[in-house]
């Protein structure tokens, strides 16, 4: 059977590390049907809206959407995006490849961030001149369905168990709810977990990241915690990250569109080549998934690399390396 693909560029280093990823998927011997659609601050110029009708419809009915990055308008695109692959749990590894100079290069760990609610399920209010608010939603349905992929998916990946970060002790009612909603979960699965509040997390990732494996988080702590993570292993350009849902997914580095290098072919393509390794395995090759994260592993081992890396190779030169290992 064909895998149905939807591919989404989007803006800046979006129009460059997508096409780069692409090309990976092609010089695979799988047949993809890939469908090119637009996206982004470059949209919403010409027509008005960031997140074309088309675009969400094709998301909400392929396989698998590969997502570059969106400028100003990334809540607009990314938000709608996930909710039409029906994503509740987004997957981000940060690992330190040999290599790459990190910070932290022992680092090796994997957020499972919630992806549909907490504080960025968009109910923010101007109430006056002075004084806004936002309502903080928290179900314990999501959570557990949270907890549940946790549970699979440490039995997968052979892991002991998993942390929650939470903030239970001050936000008692909200991620008293997470907390206990993943832990009862957990127990009942028989997995092992350990909680950790989220800002001494972000203290003991920096000082011993070797305590982490896999890292259950609210949606708000997940995207913070998961970026200075990034900052540990080598930069933005490290990270990619999977959307899950029921019956598709969603695939996408974690960086922005990078107005600073875009148009200049340098943006380091290994977060968006990684992402489409993800795509590849949650489709069910695995074999190939493996091929290709070998494949940027041995090249950001041996180079060449891109200027983020410190090296002077442009984003093809990477692409190039990484099929060429294939
Ligand atoms: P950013 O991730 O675009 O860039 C942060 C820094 O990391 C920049 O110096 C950039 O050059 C560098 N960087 C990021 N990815 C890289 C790569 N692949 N190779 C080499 N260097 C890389 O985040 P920033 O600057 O905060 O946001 C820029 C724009 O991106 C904003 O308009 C923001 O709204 C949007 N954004 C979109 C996201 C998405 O579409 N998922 C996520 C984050 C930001
Ligand atoms: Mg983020």
């Amino acid at each position: 059977m064909t895998d149905e693909i939807t591919v989404i560029p989007g803006d800046g280093i979006g129009q460059e590390v997508t096409p780069a990823a692409v090309d990976v998927l092609e010089s695979l011997e799988i047949e993809f049907a890939f469908h090119e659609a637009d996206a982004g601050d470059h949209v919403k110029e010409e027509t008005g809206e960031a997140l074309p009708a088309e675009t969400y419809d094709l998301a909400a009915s392929t396989d698998a959407t590969l997502f570059g990055a969106a400028g100003e308008t990334a809540a607009d695109v990314i938000l709608p995006l996930r909710e039409a692959v029906g994503s509740f749990v987004n997957v981000r590894p940060a690992k330190a490849y040999p290599g790459v100079d990190a910070l932290r290069p022992d680092t090796d760990l994997v957020f499972l961030r919630e992806n549909t609610e907490g504080v960025y399920s968009g109910h923010e209010n101007r109430l006056s001149d002075d004084l806004s608010t936002l309502t903080r939603v928290v179900t314990s349905s999501a959570s557990e369905q949270l907890a549940e992929f946790a549970c699979e998916f440490v039995a997968d990946g052979g892991y002991d168990g998993f942390h929650v970060a939470h903030k239970a002790n001050v936000m008692r009612e909200t991620d008293g709810r997470f907390r206990d909603s993943v832990l009862a979960v957990a127990e009942e699965r028989g997995v092992e977990t350990e909680e950790v509040l989220m800002d001494a997390f972000a203290t003991h990732v920096c000082l011993d990241p070797t305590q982490f494996d896999v890292v259950v988080c609210p949606n708000l702590a997940g995207d913070v915690l998961s970026d200075l993570a990034a900052g540990l292993v080598g930069g933005l350009g490290m990270l990619p990250s999977a959307n899950i849902g029921p019956e598709r997914g969603l695939f996408e580095p974690v960086h922005g569109s990078a107005p600073d290098i875009a148009g200049e072919g340098i943006a380091n393509p290994a977060a968006t080549i990684i992402s489409a390794a993800m795509l590849l395995e949650y489709l069910g090759h695995d074999d190939d998934g493996q091929a290709v994260r070998s494949a940027v592993e041995g090249v950001l081992e041996d180079g060449p690399r891109t200027p983020d890396l410190g090296g002077d190779a442009s984003t093809d030169d990477v692409t190039d390396a990484v099929i060429d290992r294939l």
